[in-house]
Formats: C-alpha cells, structure tokens, sequence
C-alpha cells in the first residue's frame, strides 16, 4: 500500500483497542445497572459515535432503542465554530423515554449544550451523558457527563469513530495526529 494511504503511521496511540473494550464494557454495565425499568433509548450523535454507540450498545444488558442525530459543528476544522446544525433529526419521539446521548468527545461543550437545550423540549423522562472522551481544558460550557471513557489532555485526537477532515474514523485505537514529517 502507498505510504500515502497508511494512517496508522500518522497517529501517535493513546488508548488500544483492548482498553477502549474494556472501558466500554464497564459503562455499558453501569448504563444497564442505572436504568433498571422504563423505555431506553441509545441516542447516537453521528457521525463521530456511531462506533462507540455500537459496542455501547452490545455491553448493555437490557432491552433498549438505538437512534441517530446528525450534528454539525465543526465543517472540517479542528476549531469549534460555535454554530450547530442538525442534519438528521430522530426517527421517533423520545417523550417519556430515558435517554442516553451518546457522543465521541466533549470540547468546548458547546455542542452538546445545543444538544440537551433541543431535547429537553420533546418531555423525555430523562436524559443522561455518555461521552468516550471529554477534553475539560477547552470547555466553555459546563456539562454534565454521567458516563465518561477518558479525560484527555488538549490535543487533537482521532480513531474509533473520530474523524480530521473525515479521515481516520476507520482506526480501532484513539490516538493523537502527528503532523507530516513527525513531531
Ligand atoms: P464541542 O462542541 O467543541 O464540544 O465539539 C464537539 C464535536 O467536535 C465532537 O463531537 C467532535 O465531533 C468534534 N471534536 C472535538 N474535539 C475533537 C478531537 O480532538 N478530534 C476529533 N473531533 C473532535
Ligand atoms: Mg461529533
């Protein structure tokens, strides 16, 4: 294959595939263990959960509904705009359900604060935070994340659903873009 099309050369590995499984397997227990009745329902913001919403959805032991939310927020920058978009709503009503929001990473939290404001007004019973990364030194918004993967330095990460530019999404461990040439 050509250097060009290797991307694990370019990614520095903070968390294997093996720890982001277990890791994965202890929350999706906590998330069956805290919802012991009641409809639940896995809400995947896309695209940069849909792997993580994936295996979450396998460790959770209890009869549940998976739905997708397309959010925008960053048009390929590495930069928070501020401005969110939703590109592709629910398929069903969430009212009376609980609601797990399950997201990749939260940055300046500025996503998700749109996130929850929008939800709030379908009348869910209730609606928690399941997010694999969270990067507290940029937030700008305080959020509560009721279940948390990993807290993360500044630093711009890709692998297991996240993406630069669209690239990388496809790697099964987390890890930190190196720029070109090594740092
Ligand atoms: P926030 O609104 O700043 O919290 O950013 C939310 C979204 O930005 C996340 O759902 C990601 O899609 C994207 N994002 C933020 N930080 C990173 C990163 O380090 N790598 C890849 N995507 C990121
Ligand atoms: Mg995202």
């Amino acid at each position: 294959m050509p250097t060009s099309e290797r991307q694990r050369g370019e990614v520095r590995e903070l968390f294997s595939a093996a720890r982001i499984a277990e890791r994965v397997r202890e929350l999706g227990r906590e998330i069956g263990e805290s919802h012991p009745t009641g409809e639940l329902v896995l809400l995947s913001v896309l695209k940069g959960s849909f792997i993580f919403a994936a295996d979450l959805a396998r460790a959770i032991d209890r009869p549940l509904r998976v739905d997708f939310l397309g959010l925008s927020s960053y048009g390929g920058q590495t930069e928070s705009t501020g401005v969110v978009q939703i590109t592709s709503d629910l398929t069903k009503p969430i009212e009376g359900a609980h609601v797990v929001v399950v997201e990749d990473i939260i940055d300046t939290g500025l996503t998700m604060a749109y996130l929850l404001e929008n939800l709030a007004t379908r009348k869910p019973a209730s609606v928690q935070v399941c997010a694999m990364l969270e990067k507290p030194s940029r937030a700008r918004r305080q959020i509560r994340i009721d279940y948390k993967g990993f807290v993360i330095p500044d630093e711009f990460v890709v692998g297991y659903g996240l993406d630069y530019g669209e690239r990388y999404r496809n790697l099964p461990f987390i890890g930190v873009l190196t720029p070109p040439g090594g740092a």
